[in-house]
């Protein structure tokens, strides 16, 4: 599979086990950014001349893609810049709608995207942040869900897969029982987008927000699906140009859907590249790659479970990312010695820090595979791996 990615040409030594921060791009999403800067370079919905039309035809054609691979109208589908900018127009969607007092669910598993945009609301207006406990191993379950959720509750947004510890909510059920007490739901799937077949119909969620980067797509570029009727209903975040219908000295009326929330020129190039970046995702077929990444995960995974020096703090899970640590070394530090080593991977918090106070740790060590890296990125990551336990141990690190 590599061979479908420039950047291992240009790196034939690179153990990229960074895909949960963005993934690789392939050729042909590259060709179609190019086809963009290279045939087009206008803007779309506004001319009448050819290259105009047929780049808005090319960014219509886009939509509908998007939408049939999601189970979705395309008035459904509208672009953003990213999963942390959809999630957070969602919450300042629902701001004129929310009242001090209502009642916001969320995790420690998040996301920093998914829920401080909640938090700012609780703070402007005095909603209230309730969240689900957690399991000791850091999960949701739908009996702790239970829990929280009551008649106060008005909205629900939660991660659909974490990005740290790869687990996957049942959020299917959190969204019926979510609509049983009428309130709305927010799924936050950028890690899931990647992996799973998402079918918007199925999860009937209310909205759902996901990135192109992470999935062999462009990045710049994200998606908010929003319920139609939903949406109707709401009013546009931005305001400018394009989105309206009718503009006087002190009035405006917007557009149908998805345009009233579409402000200004739209990334054009980007949008073309979503198109071939699902052509791309089906031709292989998600099914195929999650299964891939996974059994390298686990390749990887029940080798680093063999050493008493490392710590996982996702064992039992089953996704494709391994969240460790040596025990007794900052994560930081291993990550340099990797880095050395021409293998990346990510260290930190990775922008979800109450779920590393919650684990009882400032930082983990985040190794995620896809479907494009292979046995031989696997044997590299844990023979430095044990190397670099070794060298901790000589210079007294570690006993
Ligand atoms: N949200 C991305 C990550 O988890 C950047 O690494």
């Amino acid at each position: 599979m590599k061979e479908l990615f420039p950047v291992f040409k240009k790196n034939k030594d690179l153990v990229y086990l960074d895909s949960a921060a963005s993934s690789m791009k392939p050729q042909k999403v590259i060709d179609a950014i190019n086809d963009y800067y290279l045939n087009y370079s206008v803007n779309i919905e506004r001319g009448v001349y050819n290259l105009a039309l047929n780049a808005t035809k090319r960014v219509e054609e886009s939509r509908k893609k998007i939408a049939e691979y999601i189970g979705a109208n395309s008035k459904e589908i509208i672009f953003t810049r990213g999963a942390s900018n959809s999630l957070n127009m969602v919450a300042l969607m629902l701001k004129k709608i929310l009242k001090p007092g209502d009642e916001v669910i969320t995790s420690e598993l998040e996301h920093h995207s998914s829920f401080l945009p909640f938090l700012n609301l609780q703070k402007e207006i005095g909603i209230k942040l309730v969240f689900v406990p957690l399991e000791a191993d850091g999960r949701i379950t739908i009996d702790n869900f239970k829990k929280v959720l009551s008649n106060k509750t008005k909205v629900v947004a939660l991660t659909h897969v974490s990005n740290v510890l790869g687990y996957k909510t049942d959020v299917k059920e959190i969204i019926r029982l979510s609509h049983e007490v009428g309130a709305i739901t927010s799924i936050d799937g950028a890690q899931a987008s990647p992996h799973m077949k998402l079918d918007m119909k199925d999860l009937d969620t209310d909205f759902y927000s996901f990135s192109f980067h992470k999935m062999c797509g462009p990045t710049g570029l994200g998606i908010l699906y929003g319920k139609k009727e939903l949406l109707e209903k709401l009013d546009p975040v931005e305001l400018g140009g394009e989105m309206n219908d009718e503009v006087t000295k002190n009035s405006v009326t917007y557009k149908d859907l998805p345009y009233k929330f579409e402000t200004g020129t739209m990334p054009i190039a980007e949008i073309f590249a979503s198109g071939a970046t699902i052509d791309f995702l089906s031709e292989i077929g998600i099914e195929n790659i999650e299964k891939e990444s996974i059994r390298l995960r686990n390749l990887a995974l029940k080798e680093l479970l063999k050493l008493d020096e490392i710590e996982v703090y996702n064992k039992n899970q089953e996704s494709s990312i391994i969240a460790f640590n040596i025990k007794g070394v900052h994560s930081h530090d291993l990550v340099s010695v990797l880095a050395e080593n021409n293998i990346a991977v990510r260290a930190g918090h990775h922008c979800a820090e109450p779920l590393h106070r919650f684990l009882k740790i400032s930082a983990s060590t985040r190794a995620s595979f896809y479907f494009y890296n292979d046995e031989s990125d696997v044997s590299k990551f844990l023979d430095v791996v044990k190397k670099t336990i070794s060298f901790f141990r000589e210079v007294g690190y570690i006993d």
